[in-house]
């Protein structure tokens, strides 16, 4: 029996059409252009329509992944949605309504709430099905509508994110590669620093918590800040050790994109060429789980990741969460050995 390996076998994403430029964002907080882009990098962000959910944005990212991999929904066996926005706060999962709006009827589906390291915790999680052979065809989706917990009133954190989604389709291949280690930790004792009060279990939604407006994102900027500049480039370091890598075999840092400084703070503790770190913060703020889906696509788009590119994605949010994966990329469908076609066919 050939080794088998993981293979992203199609990517997409989606961003919804409304940009909202920091200008817009000035006129409703103290705050201004400048500022935002001095501190953050960023300069617009998407907002969902009113009609979008974190499943109809998950299903357009879906669909495009499906297509470029040229599977049908009904094959695939495993849908997992990471996000921290899902459509019903309990209940029912997000993934089980991308499940049915696909039409995959095959597919097992679950939520994932890894904050914006989500999609690594989810990209890893994927892999295990395919890697041990008991699934041919899982699609992971990072996905947010982050804006509709953010205080609008508050500064300190309207200013940070934005919405959108990004899906890859992972299935077995015999060309060595693919995931080749990954790092995934936590660490509660930071829970405060970036969270949302009410809603939970811990603190049920009551007419108290809605007029405390403790339904929306709390965040200590500076805490977050710190914790990121520390943890991207340890958990880089550590994924590359264990795949037997060094930062000079990197050919594509995929950081998370919440902050240019954080990023800039990363590359530079890594010694990093800025050619070899992928930025989209400007465009898009941060849209949490959505983040490096959608910078991994934009980054195929570009042409920075080619057939043995090895490329690290590297994420951190509330949690405090981390994850960090080395992937090798294998090259396109056309490259695949009919040993492969054989692992996905159904016998
Ligand atoms: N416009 C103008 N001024 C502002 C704004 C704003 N939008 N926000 C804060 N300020 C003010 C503060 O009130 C403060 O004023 P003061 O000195 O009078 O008190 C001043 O600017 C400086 O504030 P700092 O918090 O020190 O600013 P800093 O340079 O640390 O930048 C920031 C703040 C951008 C939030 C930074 O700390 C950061 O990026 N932290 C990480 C956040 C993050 O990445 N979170 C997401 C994690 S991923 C997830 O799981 C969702």
């Amino acid at each position: 029996m050939s080794q088998r390996y993981v293979r992203i076998a199609g990517w997409g994403k989606y961003l919804p059409e409304r940009i909202m430029p920091n200008s817009e964002l000035a006129e409703l907080v103290d705050t201004s252009d400048e500022w935002i882009r001095a501190r953050t990098g960023i300069g617009e962000r998407r907002i969902a329509a009113p009609e979008e959910t974190t499943c109809s944005l998950s299903v357009q990212a879906a669909r495009a992944a499906l297509d470029k991999a040229q599977v049908r929904a009904e094959d695939l066996d495993l849908i997992i949605v990471a996000t921290c926005t899902p459509d019903y706060a309990n209940m029912p999962a997000t993934a089980s309504l991308v499940q049915h709006a696909l039409g995959a009827t095959h597919a097992g589906a679950f939520d994932l709430n890894a904050v914006c390291s989500g999609f690594l915790y989810g990209l890893a999680t994927g892999s295990q099905f395919i890697i041990s052979g008991m699934y041919k065809s899982v699609l992971v989706v990072g996905a947010e509508v982050f804006t509709r917990i953010l205080d609008w009133q508050d500064r300190s954190t309207c200013v940070l994110f934005g919405d959108g989604a990004g899906a890859v389709v992972l299935q077995p291949t015999t060309t060595p590669g693919g995931l080749l280690s990954f790092v995934l930790g936590s660490d509660g004792s930071g829970a405060c620093s970036l969270y949302v009060p009410a809603g939970g279990s811990r603190r049920p939604t009551s007419a108290e918590t809605v007029a405390e407006r403790a339904h929306y994102v709390k965040m200590d900027g500076r805490d977050v800040f710190r914790f990121a500049t520390r943890i991207v480039p340890e958990s880089v370091l550590q994924a590359l050790e264990a795949a037997d890598l060094t930062t000079k075999d990197i050919d594509l840092l995929i950081p998370h994109q919440a902050n240019v400084r954080i990023i800039d703070a990363a590359a530079r503790r890594l010694k990093l060429p800025e050619s070899a770190v992928f930025a989209n913060v400007e465009k898009y703020g941060n849209t949490s789980a959505a983040s490096i889906p959608v910078a991994l696509c934009e980054a195929l788009e570009e042409g920075l990741i080619k057939t043995d590119s090895t490329v690290v994605m590297s994420g951190f949010g509330a949690g405090l969460s981390w994850g960090t994966a080395v992937w090798k990329w294998q090259g396109d469908e056309s490259q695949q050995s009919a040993v492969s076609s054989e692992l996905i066919a159904d016998t």
